[in-house]
């Protein structure tokens, strides 16, 4: 087993091993780093091309019925103004990140269930009818004839992370939540025809690097158009406060490398919290290294503070426009381009 071999697999999209992934971490955390990244660069050339694209994201409400251990506005969090951002100030904000060049409307809240079947319906009825945005849903947990309403009103895509693949971790730290649950949310979205993207956080309590290993894979089996990874960051305001590890960002944009060599064909964003570790380089790394879409913030200013997962999360005193230019001097200050088109999965639909 050595890198090259496995680059070669990658090119020719074979599946790699879980053993062959927990080698390529073994490798990561000794010496071949340059190596990896250089050979999950070449690959993510081949399969998705040089263009970056933009899903501007709209964190629309930030109340939520469960209290996930690790997530800053989970219902027990006292400490956060609850906010539900009103229909037409979301499409205000959809109108302002299309005209920003963003292509993708990446709608996130909590499990707001006021946000019920219908209103969520006919807000990405009026979105598309507006704007054309692709649109991505990103609120939980919600029933199979739920996803179909949606996918009927215009949503394209979905986003729900299964977290982590070992059931018990999953369970431990997801107090409202079953993992077989979560795990059928996500087969059912890919069957019903919607793109689907899910992923895993780096380094979370009672996991360990085989535990990485199977997360990467398990993206793989189930054959995911988007795949959205980031370190877990303690949150002072939760009950995995006091869990948190010093991360290495060498090690968590090597894991994306990794990533993209076990799964070519995925969409795959340098997520916001890759910033949390390197203040405002590292999400142009995991682009480097592996990525390739941008989730720029596109909220509006005022509600930003009232949306941290975990703790200093970036661009919280930035304007939506802020970002949006600095998004765009961060591609290009590494060579690359921004993806005019709506990016779709490469797996479903032809761009
Ligand atoms: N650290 C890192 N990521 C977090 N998320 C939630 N809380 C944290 C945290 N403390 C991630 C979860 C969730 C996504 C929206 O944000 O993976 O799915
Ligand atoms: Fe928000 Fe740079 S991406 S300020």
């Amino acid at each position: 087993m050595n890198i090259e071999n496995l680059k070669n697999k990658a090119l020719k999209n074979e599946r790699l091993s879980v053993e062959e992934i927990f080698f390529l971490i073994q490798q990561l955390r000794n010496k071949n780093k340059q190596e990896i990244y250089k050979a999950a660069d070449e690959v993510r050339e081949k399969f998705m091309g040089n263009l970056i694209y933009l899903r501007g994201i709209i964190e629309f409400s930030n109340y939520c019925r469960k209290s996930c251990d690790y997530c800053g506005i989970n219902s027990k969090v006292k400490d956060v103004k609850r906010y539900r951002i009103d229909e037409d100030e979301i499409l205000k904000a959809c109108h302002e990140l299309k005209r920003n060049g963003q292509t993708t409307v990446v709608l996130q809240s909590g499990e707001d269930l006021f946000w019920t079947k219908e209103k969520m319906g006919s807000l990405i009825e009026r979105i598309k009818k507006e704007t054309d945005l692709a649109i991505t849903i990103s609120v939980g947990e919600r029933e199979e004839d739920v996803y179909l309403y949606w996918k009927q009103c215009g949503m394209d895509r979905y986003l729900i992370r299964f977290e982590t693949s070992n059931k018990e971790v999953f369970e431990k730290i997801h107090p409202d939540d079953n993992y077989e649950e979560r795990i059928e949310c996500i087969k059912t979205l890919k069957r019903i025809g919607v793109q689907t993207g899910s992923g895993f956080m780096i380094g979370l309590p009672f996991t360990d690097d085989w535990d990485i290993a199977r997360d990467i894979d398990f993206c793989r089996e189930l054959d995911l158009d988007m795949i959205g990874i980031g370190p877990f960051i303690a949150n002072p305001l939760t009950p995995l406060k006091d869990n948190g590890v010093k991360h290495d960002i060498d090690f968590i944009t090597g894991i994306i490398s990794i990533l993209r060599l076990a799964n070519p064909m995925a969409h795959i964003p340098a997520t916001t919290a890759f910033d949390v570790v390197l203040d405002h380089e590292g999400r142009q790394l995991a682009l480097k290294r592996g990525a390739n879409v941008f989730m720029p913030n596109s909220t509006p200013q005022k509600y930003r503070i009232d949306y941290q997962l975990y703790p200093d999360k970036p661009c919280v005193d930035e304007s939506a426009g802020d970002c949006a230019n600095c998004v765009v001097g961060r591609i290009l200050s590494i060579g690359r381009e921004i993806g005019k088109g709506p990016g779709h999965s490469i797996k479903t639909i032809n761009n």
